[in-house]
């Protein structure tokens, strides 16, 4: 179990009349089991992630019922250490938020089922949040300064959205992948190559020493929408580089090729989101998700910002992979908004963004 908060900041508790709002939040929608106490929207007590990813390792990828077990397990050992560690008692909480989708099913029902237990004995608000939503919120933890609207690139292991972020918990989805997300192309390349899971990370530190430019993969196109994204193309020609090279008896120089298919990803990527900004004229321009972390794609993004004007936001690696705090200051703005969930919230695995 891991306590981790991303740059320090100086907790600012004196009051403006206004009374401070606490937001206990749970995420488990995927492999990570995680908690987090929020004050006002913005600062993070406590973020405790117990993480699953040695477990699923050893098969490759996220066995769902082996998530759902490790939740179970976890969940109560980690909401206590998030309460400890932020030094407050449930009581002092305003709300209990919580990921109800989209994940995996059996993995978003342990935490939504903690949280209505909670909920209901502690005589607290229940707010059900996106977890999109939670990645995007991400980007206020760190930047105080960064408020709606502004474009959002959400690049994870299972979405790849570009949205605009109109105002607090209000988007319009404006591309999204057609097929693969960002993420799930790097973990399947990966493990082609034989560099195991989660393949994202890897990927990122054995590009750093391979050529970009060293083999032309695709940029996918989706004709007549600018603003999605294809990968599946790409992967495919991925594993048809290799499959040739094997067959052909050659040498595979493994920095080149995921340097190649990394640049593949990355330009996409880059090029649509800075479109994004400049044809809707926002100036502010954020990234989410766990591929947020990709150091080319910051690289890239940030040389393209630059020279078009725009403002880049992302936050730090912790606050980009799944973690409760993002939940926690989503939460925070629902709440805020007066949206409760009733008793009634369940887990809804492929929850689009923007409905409740
Ligand atoms: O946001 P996240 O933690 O979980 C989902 O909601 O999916 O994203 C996990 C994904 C995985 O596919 C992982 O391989 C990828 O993010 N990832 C990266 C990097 N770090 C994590 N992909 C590319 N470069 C990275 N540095
Ligand atoms: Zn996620």
């Amino acid at each position: 179990m891991m306590s981790v908060k991303g740059a320090e900041r100086e907790i600012d508790r004196t009051k403006d009349g206004e009374e401070d709002i606490y937001i206990l939040a749970i995420e488990s929608s995927c492999d990570e089991t995680a908690a987090a106490v929020v004050e006002n929207g913005r600062i993070v007590l406590s973020n405790i992630i117990s993480s699953q990813i040695a477990l699923h390792t050893l098969y490759g990828g996220v066995v769902p019922e082996i998530a759902s077990r490790k939740h179970i397990e976890k969940i109560n050992q980690v909401i206590e250490s998030a309460l400890k560690e932020a030094q407050m008692e449930l009581e002092q909480m305003t709300a209990i938020a919580v990921t109800y989708g989209p994940g995996l099913v059996g993995a978003l029902l342990v935490g939504v089922a903690e949280a209505k237990a909670i909920a209901y004995g502690a005589k607290k608000p229940l707010v059900g949040v996106h977890h999109i939503e939670g990645h995007i919120a991400a980007n206020y933890i760190e930047h105080p300064d960064l408020e709606p609207p502004f474009v959002c690139l959400v690049v994870s292991g299972g979405h790849t959205h570009l949205v605009i972020v109109k105002d607090y918990g209000e988007f319009q989805v404006i591309g999204r992948t057609r097929d693969d997300a960002a993420g799930e192309a790097f973990d399947k390349v990966a493990r082609a190559v034989g560099l195991g899971y989660p393949g994202g990370p890897k990927v990122d530190k054995t590009a750093r020493e391979g050529d970009p430019k060293a083999i032309q993969f695709p940029r996918g196109k989706v004709e007549g929408s600018p603003y999605d994204f294809t990968f599946s193309g790409l992967k495919s020609c991925v594993l048809n580089h290799i499959n040739h090279a094997r067959m052909m008896g050659e040498e595979i120089c493994i920095p080149d090729l995921v340097a190649s298919f990394q640049a593949a990803v990355v330009d996409p990527l880059v090029s649509r989101a800075v479109m994004a900004a400049k044809e809707y004229g926002y100036t502010k321009l954020a990234m989410a998700g766990g591929v947020a972390s990709n150091s080319s794609l910051r690289a890239e993004m940030a040389a393209a910002c630059a020279r078009e004007g725009i403002t880049l936001y992302h936050p730090s690696p912790i606050y980009c992979t799944d973690n409760a705090a993002m939940i926690g200051v989503a939460g925070y703005h629902e709440y805020k908004k007066g949206v409760q969930s009733g008793w009634e919230l369940n887990a809804i695995p492929h929850l689009k963004l923007g409905e409740r």
